[in-house]
This record gives structure tokens, C-alpha cells and sequence, in this order.
């Protein structure tokens, strides 16, 4: 690894941002350290943590071969910190501190508001991997099996990289937040995870598709937004989980992609609608999922009006999705912003100070990323000559936060009364019907090269291998 660019895999925690020369921090985190591996091997992947896994581990932090693929036992993996290079002179890009040199050191008056906001993120990486713990058990091929431990290996990354900036620049209150980030559980009644997406079950492959694709999205929204960050170090830590975070958000669509191509295949093979005959997922319960999925995952976003996103913002704390490439002033103090609103019983769009509706806008943002790979799905179907096509839900359906929250609204975005909602839920969300028959068919396939019958194999394997390379070697 001589080709590492100031990476520092001497040390316990791999790193490019000189923990060697500032001890304390060093011995904090190696403190940490045991208690992060302990959690992991509690709530990590269940049943493979002696297995050799062929992981990409990240060993530099430039555009091209910042990975390095070999096989590793997941407990062992290189956990490391990594912030994407500075940029040199970068200035803080919006709000109130914009023009001014990016901070190095959290502003004081800031401290609570950034604190609040890492934490948040930081709660999420560790979540995702307590819901996807079962899932190894019932993987439909090797392929699939490395592929959601690479998401797993990497949220815990995601959390070294949260817990790294609270230590770093949070003094004690950073310590005490990142002990609590190792206790909260994903769905724990006592002591839950904060943000509801992460307190659901993940408890099937297609679940853990779906949350791939629209709640690992949600993430990228959240961390391209604090990645135009005021406030230096949490723009560079975000940067370089956005390059993680690609894979994820892979590893969801083409999972859809190649569930939906199996249900197409099954269909025209046999001249049905009903693939279950045929032990595949059909369309229709595909959508259900994507209903459900999407609706908890636009929920992530927070209320569609907010000052909280307002004072983030002006207070040059999180800003908008590629806020350096829009043509603006930067402060929107004067702006409006058209959103999406609930007027008696009608939905109606309204224009609204551009501040408080930042949250929409970047909802608006995430909708229309989403809605590309839906796209895609839908181009699966058509190329077998079917005549259906899956859809996002409005985004008023089945919402728990924000100005929709309690309301009926169907997924094509009509008001109707709660007894006509609740009569036809089960054309639009997984029944129990549906999850235990996706449950049935999820029983576990591990020999190289071969997958389970839900799900068509990939177009190709990772990092140039074959799709049936031993990705997992479970002997
Ligand atoms: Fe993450
Ligand atoms: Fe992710």
C-alpha cells in the first residue's frame, strides 16, 4: 500500500488526518475503539464474522483507487477516518457566514445546532446495520451476501467517521454522544434510534433493497447537503462517505432491478400475471414494498415548512443539495420556493419563504433522483413487452411527519376519507399476506454462481471478477 496518499495504516485506526500527532484524541478513540468492536460483533451481521469476505476497504482518499478489494474477516476490517482533501481556500458557500474562510473549529455559537446535527446522521449508520443483522442467513447468492456486507462494513465506517468529528471538536459532550451511539438500538422500545426509517424491520431481501434504494438515498441527500457545510471537517467527512454511499444506493437499484427482471421473465415465460406460481415476486407486491419504502424514507426529510432548516441554513450549517453550483445569493432571504401543501381537502401548491421550505426543496431533489431509477425499472418492464409500469407514491401517502401526516391521501394523491384509506391500505402497502410469502421464498443460496429463483443474476460481478467468483468463502 506505498501508493497511499497520507493514509496512516501504522497506526490501530487507519487515517489521513494525523491522529499520530495529537495524542489525545488518538488514545480517546482507542478507547472507543474495543467498545465499537463490541457492538459490532453484538449487532453486526449474525453467523459470518469469522467468514472471509472479499471487502473493498478505502487506503487513499483520491477520485481514482481509493479501494483496495481483498478478502477480510468483517470484525477485522480496517475501520478507518478519512476526510476528502481540503480544498484550498474554500470559503463558507451560503447563509450568514458565506464568503468567510470555511471554520476549522465548531463557532461556539454554533456548537449545540452542529453537535445535534452529526449526531443525527451518526445514528443512522450503526441503525441500518442492526436491521439488516438477520439478513445473511437467507442471502440468494454469494454475490448478494458480500454485497450487504459491504454496506454494513461501511455504515460502521460512517459512524468511525460521525464519532471521529465528535471527539474531535465536541470535547466532552462528544465523548458522552458517541458512547450513546453504541447504545441506542435500532427498534428498541426503551432506547430506539432517533429518526423512524431506522426503527423499522428490514426483514427481507427485497425490504433491504428497497431500503437501500430510497432510505441509503436519503441519506446521500443529507450528506450532500452537510457537505456544503460551513464548517470544514463535516463538509470533507461527508464528501468522502458520499463515494461510499454510491455503492449502496447500487446495490438497491440493481437488487430491484433484478427482482423486477425475474418477475418480467416468469411473466412472459408463462404468459401470467401470477409469478408466485412460479415462486417470484410479482409487480404488484413489488409496489406495495416501493410504497412503503418510499413513504417512511420522504418522512426522513422533516416538515415540509421548518425554521429549524431555516437556521441551519442562514446559520451556513447545512445547505442546499450542490448548493456551490446554483445561481443564487446564497442567503434566500428574499426567495420563495413553490411547496406541496394540504388546504382543507384539497392539495394545493403554494409559494412560501424559500428558507423555511429548504427541507421540501431538498425532498424535491431526492424525488426526482428516485424517480430516475424508477425509470430504469420501468424500462425492464417494457423491454419484455409488458404493459405496466411502477410508480412513486404522492408524496402526501402514508406520511407520519410534516403536513400530511394524519391525512388520507391515496398514492396518486387524492384526498379521500379515512374508511375509504383504510379499506383499500392493502392494495397499497405489504400486507401480511405479502410479507409472509416474500418471507417463504427467503431461504438462503450460497453455492458460487447461483441464485436464488426471485431474483435474476447480475449483469456482472464486483471489481471486474465473475459473477459466480467465491465472494464469500463459507467453508
Ligand atoms: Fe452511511
Ligand atoms: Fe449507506
Amino acid at each position: 500500500m506505498s501508493e497511499n496518499r497520507g493514509v496512516d495504516y501504522v497506526e490501530r485506526i487507519p487515517n489521513n488526518v494525523s491522529l499520530r500527532e495529537n495524542r489525545r484524541l488518538l488514545r480517546a478513540l482507542e478507547d472507543w475503539q474495543p467498545r465499537f468492536l463490541e457492538w459490532w460483533k453484538e449487532m453486526g451481521p449474525e453467523g459470518f464474522q469469522a467468514k472471509d469476505v472479499y471487502l473493498r476497504t478505502a487506503i487513499s482518499v483520491d477520485r481514482q483507487g481509493w479501494a483496495h478489494f481483498d478478502y477480510v474477516r468483517m470484525p477485522e476490517y480496517r475501520w478507518g477516518i478519512f476526510l476528502a482533501e481540503p480544498e484550498p481556500g474554500r470559503v463558507v458557500p451560503f447563509g450568514d457566514h458565506k464568503g468567510q474562510p470555511a471554520w476549522q473549529d465548531v463557532p461556539g455559537e454554533h456548537r449545540g445546532t452542529l453537535r445535534r446535527l452529526i449526531v443525527t446522521q451518526g445514528d443512522t449508520e450503526p441503525a441500518s446495520v442492526e436491521q439488516q443483522r438477520h439478513l445473511g442467513r437467507t442471502c440468494p447468492s454469494l454475490y448478494d451476501l458480500r454485497n450487504i456486507f459491504q454496506v454494513n462494513v461501511e455504515e460502521g465506517r460512517h459512524l468511525w467517521a460521525m464519532v471521529y468529528l465528535l471527539h474531535a471538536h465536541f470535547g466532552r459532550d462528544g465523548r458522552e454522544e458517541a458512547e450513546e451511539l453504541l447504545r441506542r438500538r435500532s427498534g428498541d422500545r426503551d432506547n430506539p434510534r432517533i429518526l423512524g426509517a431506522f426503527n423499522e424491520r428490514t426483514p427481507d431481501w427485497l425490504s433491504f433493497f428497497m431500503f437501500a434504494f430510497f432510505t441509503d438515498r436519503d441519506g446521500k441527500y443529507q450528506l450532500a447537503s452537510l457537505a456544503e457545510s460551513g464548517f470544514d471537517p463535516l463538509s470533507r467527512t461527508c464528501r468522502f462517505m458520499l463515494t461510499e454511499e454510491a455503492h449502496h444506493m447500487f446495490v438497491g437499484e440493481t437488487g430491484v432491478t433484478r427482482v423486477v427482471q425475474r418477475a418480467c421473465e416468469l411473466m412472459r415465460e408463462h404468459r401470467t400475471d401470477d409469478v408466485r406460481r412460479y415462486g417470484a415476486i410479482d409487480l404488484p407486491t413489488i409496489q406495495r414494498y416501493l410504497n412503503f419504502h418510499c413513504s417512511v424514507s420522504l418522512d426522513l426529510f422533516g416538515s415540509e415548512l421548518s425554521t429549524n432548516a431555516a437556521n441551519f441554513y442562514t446559520a451556513s450549517l447545512k445547505g442546499r443539495f450542490e448548493e456551490t453550483k446554483k445561481d443564487d445569493d446564497h442567503a434566500l432571504k428574499d426567495a420563495t420556493y413553490p411547496v406541496t401543501e394540504l388546504d382543507g381537502g384539497r392539495v394545493v401548491v403554494r409559494q412560501e419563504p424559500a428558507l423555511t421550505a429548504l427541507n421540501e426543496r431538498l425532498r424535491d431533489d431526492y424525488i426526482a433522483d428516485c424517480q430516475r431509477g424508477v425509470d430504469r425499472w420501468n424500462r425492464v418492464i417494457r423491454d419484455h413487452g409488458i404493459d405496466v409500469e411502477l410508480r412513486l407514491p404522492h408524496r402526501g401517502f402514508n406520511r407520519e411527519i410534516g403536513m400530511f401526516a394524519g391525512a388520507y391521501v391515496t398514492p396518486d394523491g387524492r384526498i379521500v376519507h379515512k374508511e375509504e384509506w383504510e379499506a383499500r391500505r392493502d392494495e397499497w402497502l405489504p400486507t401480511r399476506a405479502d410479507q409472509e410469502y416474500v418471507a417463504s421464498l427467503m431461504a438462503p443460496v450460497t453455492a458460487p454462481g447461483k441464485f436464488a429463483n426471485w431474483i435474476a443474476p447480475p449483469a456482472r460481478g464486483i471489481n471486474g471478477k465473475p459473477v459466480d467468483f467465491e465472494y464469500v468463502r463459507l467453508a
